[in-house]
């Protein structure tokens, strides 16, 4: 039995908000000195030529990353590297820090295998982020930067945040990504609405004279005519690609007693939706699309990567699972790959599309 898996009921035990500041404070350590680093690479890291994908002028050493808002700040990028993911998204960014909303706000469904959470977009705010990217050494593994509004602004205000944060943060990200789909804000306008959606589109162009990809996070619960609505818009302005998905509002089948908690709700139930979310725009674009929801082992990966995502991401799998996450689902999808007969990753993306 691995040590996580023997020291997660006593970390089970703690409120969510709780072990997962200490966890990153364990991984804040690892990661200062170059003996940890080099521990932790050699006791999780796994490579294998198979892995390696190149999406939006980027290549990506595996195809499973870290999902938005394990690590808001940017404080533990080189942690993450280490134990074997093949991207990190940080964020989501906002322009000014902001304290989110008031604790409890984060809830494990360990029945579920899920998480509900309502943190409301806390963070220390771009320019701490930007000032910890600034120190980071290059060549590290691919970093997305997951861009937001400020709770309190309104429609006009929020173009503008977006694109503050866009442009401060702009030299250190390898691929940016406009989250519209947050459940947990407390919006005064639809952040998703067409019209909105080209406006901040507009201003985030505009400021991208140096090309860095754009893409754009989703929610699970639009119906396909506003889905097929999105992609012609990211289409027409050129955007790079789409994340899908963001957690969801609904609460189907669950039994865990926090069930009727408000705000997001991932892992394990968020799967399947998630996984019709790719194929329906893989269906639609030949845009690169990043499957989250739900992913928690090679087989879960796999699916979103043959339904059309090139990219994976995970955060519920990873507090499930503990630091050997990366290295199981690598070491499982080169498996997959081979008993399929595929040399890459790169040409089992879509496969099962008709
Ligand atoms: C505690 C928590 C905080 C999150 N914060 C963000 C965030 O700041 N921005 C964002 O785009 N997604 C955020 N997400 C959503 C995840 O990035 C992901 O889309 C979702 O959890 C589904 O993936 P999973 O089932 O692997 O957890 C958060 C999820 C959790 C559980």
């Amino acid at each position: 039995m691995s040590l996580y898996r023997q020291v997660r009921p006593l970390a089970f035990k703690l409120p969510p908000e709780t072990a997962h500041t200490i966890g990153k404070r364990i991984l804040g350590g690892l990661q200062s000195t170059g003996p940890t680093r080099a521990a932790v690479r050699w006791r999780y890291q796994y490579r294998h030529p198979s892995l390696s994908i190149d999406r939006f002028g980027t290549t990506f050493p595996n195809p499973i990353g870290v999902a938005a808002g394990f690590d808001k700040n940017a404080e533990v990028l080189r942690a993450l590297s280490d134990l074997g993911f093949g991207f990190v998204e940080a964020g989501t960014v906002t322009p000014y820090p902001q304290e989110g909303n008031s604790r409890p706000r984060l809830f494990r469904l360990r029945n579920d295998e899920a998480m509900i959470n309502r943190m409301g977009f806390n963070g220390d705010g771009m320019e701490a982020v930007r000032r910890r990217l600034e120190s980071r050494p290059p060549s590290e593994t691919p970093l997305g930067i997951n861009i937001g509004k400020m709770n309190t602004s309104d429609e006009s205000e929020a173009l503008e945040d977006y694109r503050r944060v866009f442009s401060r943060l702009r030299p250190h990200g390898d691929y940016f990504v406009v989250n519209v789909s947050c459940p947990n804000t407390p919006d005064e306008f639809d952040e998703d609405d067409p019209e909105h959606l080209r406006s901040i589109f507009e201003v985030l162009t505009a400021e991208n004279d140096r090309g860095k990809p754009i893409l754009v996070k989703i929610g699970p619960e639009s119906p396909t005519e506003s889905l097929l609505e999105l992609v012609d818009i990211v289409e027409a302005f050129d955007l790079d690609g789409l994340v899908a998905t963001n957690t969801t509002t609904r609460r189907d089948d669950l039994t865990s007693s926090d069930r009727t908690e408000w705000g997001g709700l991932s892992g394990k139930p968020l799967e399947s939706r998630s996984t019709e979310v790719v194929r329906t725009l893989a269906e639609n674009t030949e845009l690169p699309i990043i499957g989250v929801g739900g992913v928690d082992s090679a087989q879960s990966a796999y699916d979103k990567i043959k339904a059309g995502a090139s990219l994976v991401q995970l955060y519920t799998g990873f507090v499930y699972n503990g630091p050997s996450t990366a290295r199981e689902i690598n070491e499982g999808l080169v498996e997959l790959l081979q008993r399929d007969g595929f040399d890459s990753i790169e040409d089992a993306v879509g496969a099962d599309l008709a």
